[in-house]
This record gives C-alpha cells, structure tokens and sequence, in this order.
C-alpha cells in the first residue's frame, strides 16, 4: 500500500521489515542505511515529523536543528536511550520513545550466555580448538570458573535485570542486588538480598550490570570497585560500555584482580578498547543483546506505533523522559 499521509518520517539507519513496513504505508518514509554516517543523517532529518534512531545514532540540537519545527517525535529503536539528548527534545516539544519489555527475554538470556561463557573461557576454548590447538583431553587445559552455588550480584533490578535474576537463581547460592530502591516482590519470589554497591562487588562471584548509563553509572565499574571484586570473580555487561573503565577492567583480568569478563557493549562503539581485545579471559561480543528475531521484530513495531500514535495525536505507547 503506497502512503496515504504527507508526513515525512526518516529512519536514521534501518528498522526491520515488521516495523517498516507499518510506516511505509502511512507515511513518507527516508531510510539512512545501516552505513549512514553522521552527515547521511542530517541529509535525511529536514521537514521529517518523526525520526526513528537507535544507539548509534545522536540526537541532539544539530540533528533538531536539521529536522526543523515539523519534528514531533523520535522513536528510539532500543529500550536504553542515553544517545538521545532528553533536555533538548523536552524543550522543542518532541516526544521521546524507547522499545523496553520486547527485549527483556533476549537481553538477558544474552547476559546468562555469557556469564557462562566468560565463566569457562569458552572464546578462548573454541579459538584454540579451530587454531588446530587441541591435541587431546587435558587434565590441566582449559580450567574455568564454577557457578553452581557461588553468590550472583544483580546491578540494576529493572526488567531485564529480575529476568537475569531469574534465569539464574537455580545456580546462584545467594542473589544480591543493588537497585535505588527495594524490590519487595522481587525478594519475596527469588530470594533476593539487596545490599550497597560495594558490598556487591565485594561479595558477588558474578556481577551483571543491568542500569542504564548516566551522569550517576558512567564509570561505576572503576579501579576501586574491581579491587573489591574476588580473584575469581565474573564481571558481564549487557548495559553500556560506559559503566565501565576498559583501561581498568583489562588490567584487572591481566594481573588476576578478577577472574574473567563477558562483554556486549563498549563505550565507542563499534570500536572495541584495544587493551580488551588482548585481555585474557574476556568473552567480546558486538552489541548483540536483543539480537533475536521475536525481540528485533517487536522493537521495530514498537518503534513504529510509536511514531503512529504521536503523528496521529494520540499518546505515545512507551514514552521516557
Ligand atoms: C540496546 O542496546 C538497547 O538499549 O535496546
């Protein structure tokens, strides 16, 4: 169906088929490409009425500026948001959406893959078994960290981080969280003890960071707290790359601070700190926390309708800010 409206809407880089396709009959739609780059998205921003970003994507008051005053919306395809300038958004009127729930199960199974994989090394197993670098069963080879009954420390327990709870309270001994305010419902169903933020990181055999980046986490996971951290401890991020010190995190694994590190999301994306990538025991994966099907093709719909309820006058599904 060809779009019946004169709105324009621009997609800063893509938005799968399932939520495309929904805007594309409504309205004028301006797609960057996944390659479009900061200038591309500028190019496509005047007269949009709603522009759909994603993590890679700023937006701020050059990128308002270039959009001019027919802008209404932006809908993030993401649940976090801090590439989105909210100040000034709010004070131009635009509304800001996000796509949280539809990932929650994809995110955190995501955090359990690799709390288990940097628990065991296995990007350093599997390497070594494509290099040609298994000559047989080793006694010694390949020895990792057990979970089964150790103390598991949930940092931020929002969505995702109770479906991590979750998932791995039949292997946590004990379940800390750290979260600014008490979660009754959450202690009462799983167990679980909310304690300080350093107390976590002092207790904890796994630690997974489930809060978004702010002004408050940036850097939270510093020099000091990973001192605290056990020698055999676990460090995983799904959030943001920006709650932790890469500098610090690969001298940590380096001379045994910590145990390993499982990592999606880095501060410069799609750079990856280079003392990361020759950190021993650290699991290094793209961003690929939502990346499933169902939870891609939710967010894309949700990005959508999003955009469709604002240009259509009615409330946004999933406002922030
Ligand atoms: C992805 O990083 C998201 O925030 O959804």
């Amino acid at each position: 169906m060809a779009a019946t409206g004169s709105e324009i809407v621009a997609i800063a880089r893509a938005l799968p088929s399932a939520g495309l396709e929904r805007l594309r009959t409504r309205f004028e739609v301006r797609v960057g490409g996944l390659d479009a780059d900061r200038e591309r998205v500028l190019a496509i921003a005047p007269g949009a009425a709603g522009i759909v970003a994603d993590p890679a994507v700023p937006i701020d008051s050059p990128l308002l500026d270039a959009a001019g005053p027919t802008l209404r919306v932006v809908a993030n395809f993401a649940v976090g948001y801090d590439n989105v300038d909210l100040d000034v958004c709010r004070e131009r009127g635009v509304t800001v959406t996000n796509t949280p729930d539809v990932l929650t199960n994809a995110t955190a199974e995501l955090a359990l893959a690799l709390t288990l994989a940097a628990a065991r090394d296995l990007g350093t197993a599997e390497r070594d078994l494509r290099a040609g670098g298994w000559s047989g069963w080793d006694p010694e080879g390949w020895l990792g960290i057990e979970l089964s009954g150790t103390v598991f420390g949930v940092v931020g327990m929002g969505r995702i981080g109770r479906r991590y709870a979750g998932l791995v309270r039949p292997l946590a001994g004990e379940l800390l969280y750290a979260n600014r305010s008490p979660r009754p419902e959450v202690e009462d169903e799983l167990g679980a003890r909310r304690v300080e933020l350093d107390e976590l990181f002092e207790r904890a055999d796994v630690v997974s960071l489930h809060v978004p980046a702010t002004p408050e986490t940036r850097s939270m996971v510093d020099r000091d707290r990973l001192g605290r951290m056990k020698p055999t401890s676990v460090l995983v991020n799904t959030a943001r790359g920006a709650l932790v010190d890469a500098a610090a995190l690969a001298d940590a694994l380096r001379t045994g601070v910590i145990g390993a590190a499982g990592l999606d999301v880095y501060s410069n994306e799609p750079g990856v700190e280079p003392e990361l990538l020759d950190a021993p025991h650290c699991v290094l994966l793209p961003h690929i926390g939502s990346a499933t099907r169902r939870a891609r093709d939710g967010m894309a719909r949700l990005a959508a309708d999003n955009v469709i309820a604002v240009l259509g006058g009615r409330p946004p599904l999933t406002p922030v800010g």
